[in-house]
């Protein structure tokens, strides 16, 4: 297949050289002041991710995933910490700097897609291009569309595709600037499970044979079993970080039945307590 991106931060370390972490938060914290009381949402999370990873996130509702995710994305600043993102520290920039890095940097993914109306899939996907005043905005988008299978698509409004249709224009958009890293929060999270497993191959063939590195939210174990890292958050703190020796191949990896499903969600609870909370 073809290379449709030229990554400039794909870069190889010379030998003995220590590549630095494209993400490397240093105890983010975040609160919120909540009347005479002060909520702590994060309480003190450090992580680094290298290039070309593919980490899950996972957690109890209301852990913090979300407020982690958007301050990884810069859509949110921490309250403390660190925040070193491709080697420039982030965490004190102002809303405008931010908005730059976001643009230039980031590829975000959301549950609903967040997509226009009005507007056609190529559309939809040059426009990140148009905000980076970038040149061969149409070419590109159509490239990045045809990665994700959408070829044959690019003229149709969201209400003329299917969810996993529009979550893959979703990703050719936060694709298309040819971002350091893509996040998602929860990009399966409201479609069927055939759908999820075409968004699951695409992220999959992405990390695997462009090297992007993708950090996504997900409370689904079966997806998260495709990642190769899982990063475990609970009551705004990080519980485990596992690497994953192998994961499962979406398409191929059939989902076991619900029943058994439910039977090993039964079986876990009973002797841990902890695979409920974090579905
Ligand atoms: N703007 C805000 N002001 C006050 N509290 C907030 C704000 N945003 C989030 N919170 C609180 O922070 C906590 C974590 O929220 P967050 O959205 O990160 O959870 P989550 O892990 O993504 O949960 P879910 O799995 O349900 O999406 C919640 O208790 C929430 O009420
Ligand atoms: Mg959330």
């Amino acid at each position: 297949m073809v290379k449709l991106f030229n990554r400039t931060n794909g870069k190889t370390p010379h030998d003995g050289e220590i590549e630095q972490p494209v993400i490397a938060i240093r105890a983010i914290t975040k609160q919120y002041p909540m009347g005479e009381e002060t909520l702590q949402v994060l309480k003190g999370i450090t992580l680094d991710i290298r290039r070309g990873e593919f980490v899950s996130i996972m957690g109890p509702s209301g852990s913090g995933k979300s407020t982690l995710m958007n301050i990884l994305g810069a859509l949110d600043q921490p309250t403390g910490g660190e925040y070193f993102l491709d080697g420039e520290d982030i965490a004190r920039l102002s809303p405008a700097a931010l908005a730059t890095i976001r643009n230039r940097k980031i590829g975000f993914v959301f549950q609903n897609f967040n997509l226009l109306k009005r507007t056609t899939a190529l559309r939809q996907v040059e426009l990140p291009l148009i905000y980076a005043n970038a040149r061969d905005r149409r070419n590109r988008a159509k490239a990045a569309l045809e990665s994700v299978g959408l070829a044959q698509r690019i003229n149709h409004l969201p209400s003329e595709l299917s969810g996993g249709q529009q979550q893959r224009v979703a990703i050719a958009r936060a694709l298309v600037t040819n971002p350091a890293i893509i996040l998602a929060d929860e990009p399966t999270g409201n479609l069927d499970s055939r759908s999820g497993t075409e968004v699951m191959q695409i992220f999959q063939r992405l990390n695997n044979e462009e090297g992007i590195t993708t950090i996504f939210v997900t409370h689904d174990p079966w997806i998260a079993r495709h990642t190769k890292r899982v990063v475990m958050i609970r009551d705004g703190q990080i519980v485990a970080d596992q690497a994953l020796e192998h994961p499962l191949v979406a398409g191929v990896d059939e989902r076991p039945s619900e029943a058994h499903e439910l039977q090993t969600l039964f079986h876990e609870t009973y002797y841990s307590g902890k695979a409920e909370e974090y579905t």
